[in-house]
């Protein structure tokens, strides 16, 4: 048993990347749908009898398990060629499990299709996870707001359409907090209700614009997505559609932090560039030089980088999901860099990590970091606590001196569909290697 071994914070019982540090990475890195339309665009599928055409559906385990929730419910779902198919005229329940639910946070989302389409629903509380409480009162709020009643009770979210036959009944809901989640929620619920609804200081995230180009298709009148003021004229009903997901700005940022990382010069396609606009500004200004080709954008790196201030925000600011691997990177720059998660109260676990690799870092011990660069991280055994973080010692092991053990790979998983594959494919000497050689390996 290796010493590194017996002080890691890694389960041997899990499988772990291994990565070989300071390679450079070379050619193309292809970006995948985003899991974050993807997962809302699934949700939205329940509001119409007519099947619902997906196409560039990332291959992700969240997408397995939403897919499993929307069969149970009684959701027709097949595969088409490239399209994923999801038929909603068989939908007889509005239950979803919690032992299903309480693995995705977007399983919640679930509640106003459910609520618009049965005028009743039953969504178990989506579980907290390691970022932050995640509460959902903005959500329940602006159901209740349309004419839902709603009473929690041993964890699950019960909420029914009194009156007005069932149906809810359109109105203006000002948000407190420009949550996604919440005004995708009500943006699904508010195409089938009675009248008129105004969300204002709604989430301009590009996946909420990608949802309503959806509903859209399906027949809803929808004005003002991906603005601070969204307008629903609810109608009778929708009908079925085909659809395209839009590439995943985060997965296109992590690829991007990888190549600054590393130094490498790489073309990452495709990317919505103005889906990344503060990420591509905090790039530059450390000094990369970031070019437009083809449906992407090409990378290099212009020397030495420099750190940064950098402040997340809700869209079009600094997104909170690149906070954790942009941080891999700042903590290998020459210089200081600030780090303020505004969004979640509890994302800054990586960084006790990060420190594990040489990284010279100081919190407040809740969301504001302080970094001073070091000229070269070490490779370790590290592990990933949620998706994002997991992705950040990905980003830490490619430019560490030595190699580096990342578990945590179930978070990974999650929202980077075989992230060593595409790796290696452009330079990186990193593999995957299950269980039982981890433990070998410890031995
Ligand atoms: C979505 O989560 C994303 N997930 C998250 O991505 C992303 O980090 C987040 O938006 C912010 O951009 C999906 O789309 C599936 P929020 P969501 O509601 O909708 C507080 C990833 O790594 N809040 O905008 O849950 C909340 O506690 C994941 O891909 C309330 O206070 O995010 C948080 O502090 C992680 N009350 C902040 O708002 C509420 O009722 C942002 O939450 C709702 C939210």
């Amino acid at each position: 048993m290796t010493l590194a071994a017996l002080n890691s914070p890694v389960d041997l019982n899990q499988s772990q990347l291994l990565i070989v540090g300071r390679q450079r990475l070379e050619g193309e890195l292809q970006v995948n749908g985003a899991k974050n339309s993807a997962l809302a665009l699934m949700a939205a599928s329940v509001l119409s009898r007519e099947p619902i055409r997906l196409q560039n559906m990332p291959d992700l385990t969240d997408i397995g398990t939403m897919a499993k929730i929307l069969v149970s419910l009684g959701m027709g779902f097949h595969l088409e060629g490239s399209s994923t198919v999801l038929s909603g005229g068989g939908i007889t329940r509005h239950d979803p499990s919690y032992d299903l639910t309480r693995r995705l946070r977007a399983s919640f989302f679930l509640i106003g299709p459910l609520l618009a389409r049965h005028g009743v629903a039953k969504v178990p509380l989506p579980g907290g996870c390691r970022i932050g409480s995640r509460p959902v009162h903005e959500h329940n709020k602006g159901l209740e707001a349309m004419g839902a009643r709603i009473s929690i009770a041993s964890g699950v979210v019960s909420a029914e359409v009194r009156g007005n036959q069932g149906r809810l009944q359109g109105c203006p809901i000002h948000l407190d907090y420009p949550s996604v989640g919440a005004t995708e929620t009500l943006m699904m619920a508010a195409t089938l209700a009675e009248g008129e609804t105004v969300l204002r200081n709604a989430a301009q995230e590009p996946e909420v614009e990608d949802l309503a180009g959806l509903l859209k298709a399906m027949g809803a009148r929808i004005r003002g997505a991906g603005s601070s003021t969204i307008q629903i004229s609810g109608v009778k009903e929708l009908h079925g559609a085909d659809h395209a997901v839009i590439p995943d700005r985060i997965e296109a940022g992590t690829f991007l932090i990888a190549a600054a990382v590393t130094r490498s010069r790489l073309h990452v396609t495709p990317v919505e560039s103005s889906h990344l606009n503060a990420v591509l500004a905090k790039l530059e200004a450390m000094g990369c030089s970031i070019s437009p080709q083809g449906q992407g954008l090409t990378i290099t790196t212009l020397g030495q980088l420099r750190g940064c201030e950098l402040r997340t925000q809700p869209f079009p600011g600094f997104p909170t999901d690149l906070q954790a691997p942009f941080m891999a990177l700042l903590a290998t720059v020459q210089g200081d860099s600030f780090v303020t998660e505004t969004v979640f109260e509890n994302r800054l676990q990586h960084v006790a990590e990060l420190k594990r690799m040489g990284a010279q870092i100081h919190t407040n011990g809740t969301n504001v970091a302080i970094l001073k660069g070091v000229p070269m991280l070490s490779g370790v055994p590290v592990a990933g606590t949620d998706l994002r973080a997991a992705a950040a010692m990905v980003i830490a092991g490619l430019a560490a001196d030595g190699v580096t053990h990342v578990a945590g790979l179930e978070h990974l998983d999650r929202g980077y569909t075989r992230l060593e594959e595409r790796l290696q494919a452009v330079g990186a000497r990193i593999s995957r290697i299950d269980a039982t050689r981890t433990a070998l390996l410890a031995a």
